[in-house]
């Protein structure tokens, strides 16, 4: 009898060992796979951020739709063209039309999307299309 339970004791104790192993083994693999389901799919570009690569910002773009006139003007070229920095063509006046009347739309487009003197190309938006540089002109030229 006492044999008997000296046996038993043992096999319950390399049964409780296997459960002890088993458990820590799944443990260890759940913890895995835990860490994989919780990481980050993937990182937030936020518009204009430094650290986002072109290819994020033009897939942000072109997804999000064309963009306002009036927003691209406030938020890309109104730093320059509001108080006519440089002798930009200031907003507010007709200085943005009597060049218009000189040059012709082509011009002016083309001058803020290539550049032109102190005015950089796009007004230092990179991720503008040419329509939307389109918009923003229209929208000095209606105010
Ligand atoms: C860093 C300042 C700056 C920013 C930003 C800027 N501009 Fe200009 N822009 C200028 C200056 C300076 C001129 C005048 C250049 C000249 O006549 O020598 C100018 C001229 C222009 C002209 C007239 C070009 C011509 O042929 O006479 C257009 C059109 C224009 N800008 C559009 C824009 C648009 C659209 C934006 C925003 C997307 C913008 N600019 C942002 C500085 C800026």
């Amino acid at each position: 009898m006492k044999k008997f339970a000296a046996k038993a004791a043992s096999a319950l104790c390399a049964f409780g060992l296997g459960m002890a192993l088993t458990a820590s083994v799944q443990a260890a693999t759940s913890n895995e796979a835990m860490i994989e389901r919780i990481k980050p799919i993937g990182s937030v570009c936020v518009q204009g951020d430094e650290n986002c690569g072109g290819a994020a910002a033009a897939a942000a773009t072109s997804t999000s739709g064309a963009r306002s006139g009036e927003e691209i003007y406030t938020g890309k070229c109104a730093a320059c063209h509001t108080s006519g920095v440089l002798g930009a063509p200031k907003f507010g006046t007709n200085e943005m039309q009597l060049r218009l009347d000189e040059k012709g739309m082509e011009m002016l487009l083309s001058h803020a999307i290539n550049g032109f003197n102190a005015m950089p190309p796009r007004g230092t938006c990179a991720d503008c299309s040419d329509d939307e540089i389109q918009g923003a002109i229209d929208h000095m030229l209606a105010n």
